[in-house]
């Protein structure tokens, strides 16, 4: 079996950081969403990757490489224009060849694993199988209508009403039949070949489609709230490791990890939390369920259930809560004194000030 993962699109909701990172590369306990996807693959004894990258397909090759380091063989399909989940898997027409495969959507984080589930479609070998999981509002989703059997009999792409609570997630395993299905269908209205219709071109055509539900915690990267929500769910998995020097009056409590060459002086970390190499906390208060990305400064401030992204520094800011901030951005107090706000915010960023 090979793997294909997409990792293209533009990532709109990810705005202002989809302006210049992939959203695959999003760290989520500091590591790329696209690693833990590539993670997950590996544990199904799968090495051979195809990687569809669209735009950011640059910082994608640069984070990954060849994937020696995760143990995998990495190609790079480049995607020109995202036409569709669907369009990705007729661009990797031949790289695929006649192999049954695993689909993986590279914004999709589902820590528990699908080893199981890629045991049954190794096993019963249906045409498709789509891994689906229970959500009480799928109308963002593809949904899938299941017989007791566990067979599909219908699928939609994002129902304004929904006949099942089963989305479907980012996970799906073909045979080379999915080929046929895909150069039959049409785009839809969006313009997009989705591959929810060729596995429903697959149904009407009477092949078994099967659905495996995936009971652990899953989440579509796709915007904001979903990526802190993700970071602390994974953050609730670490243990404590300090690699780093964490000075005498300084407290750490809970699982904190402190990555080799951090720093912590005179600071409570509060678990679960991280702080990246090369980081460096002072007079500060970090955590629960905070990552700090490597290289990063902070000084005189206090923040909890946030993401902070390489090289950012936050500085004199005594509340923070929920916020992810960008590679290298600084976040500061005003001057002494001073009674009012001063910010530089780019386009599409969102900034929510105490009144
Ligand atoms: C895509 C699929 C959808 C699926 C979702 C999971 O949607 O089209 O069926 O439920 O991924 O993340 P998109 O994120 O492209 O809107």
């Amino acid at each position: 079996m090979k793997a294909l993962v997409l990792s293209g699109g533009s990532g709109t909701r990810l705005r202002p950081f989809s302006y210049s990172m992939p959203k695959q590369l999003m760290p989520i306990a500091n590591r790329p969403v696209l690693e833990h996807v590539l993670e997950n693959i590996r544990a199904l004894g799968v090495s051979e990757v195809a990687v569809v990258v669209g735009d950011g397909g640059p910082q994608i090759r640069a984070a990954l490489g060849d994937g020696a380091r995760l143990g995998l063989r990495i190609t790079y399909i480049r995607q020109e224009q995202p036409l569709g989940l669907a369009h990705c898997v007729k661009l990797a027409r031949d790289y695929l060849g006649d192999d049954d495969f695993v689909m993986y959507l590279g914004d999709n984080m589902l820590p528990q694993g699908v080893t199981d589930i890629a045991e049954d479609f190794r096993t019963l070998r249906p045409c498709a199988q789509v891994v689906v999981h229970k959500v009480a509002d799928p109308r963002a989703f593809g949904v899938a209508e299941v017989a007791a059997d566990g067979r599909v009999t219908r699928l939609v792409e994002k129902p304004e009403q929904p006949r099942s609570d089963l989305a479907l997630t980012g996970v799906y395993f073909f045979t080379p039949a999915i080929h046929e299905a895909i150069d039959s269908i049409t785009p839809s209205a969006r313009g997009e070949l989705e591959i929810t219709d060729a596995i429903q071109w697959l149904v009407s055509s009477g092949a078994t489609v099967a659905a495996r539900e995936y009971t652990g915690y899953w989440k579509d990267t796709g915007r904001v709230e979903d990526v802190l929500d993700c970071n602390r769910e994974l953050l609730d998995g670490v243990s404590r490791s300090v690699g780093g020097h964490v000075d005498a009056e300084s407290l750490l409590i809970g699982p904190v990890v402190v990555e080799p060459g951090a720093g912590i002086v005179r600071s409570r970390i509060v678990g679960p939390a991280i702080v990246g190499a090369g980081s460096l906390v002072i007079d500060s208060q970090v955590g629960p369920y905070t990552s700090i990305g490597r290289d990063c400064r902070i000084k005189d401030s206090g923040l909890d259930r946030s993401i902070v992204l390489d090289g950012a520094s936050v500085s004199r800011v005594p509340a923070l809560r929920g916020s992810l901030i960008g590679r290298s951005a600084a976040v500061t107090s005003a001057d002494a004194g001073g009674a009012h706000h001063r910010l530089v915010v780019g386009d599409h960023t969102r900034v929510e000030v105490a009144a």
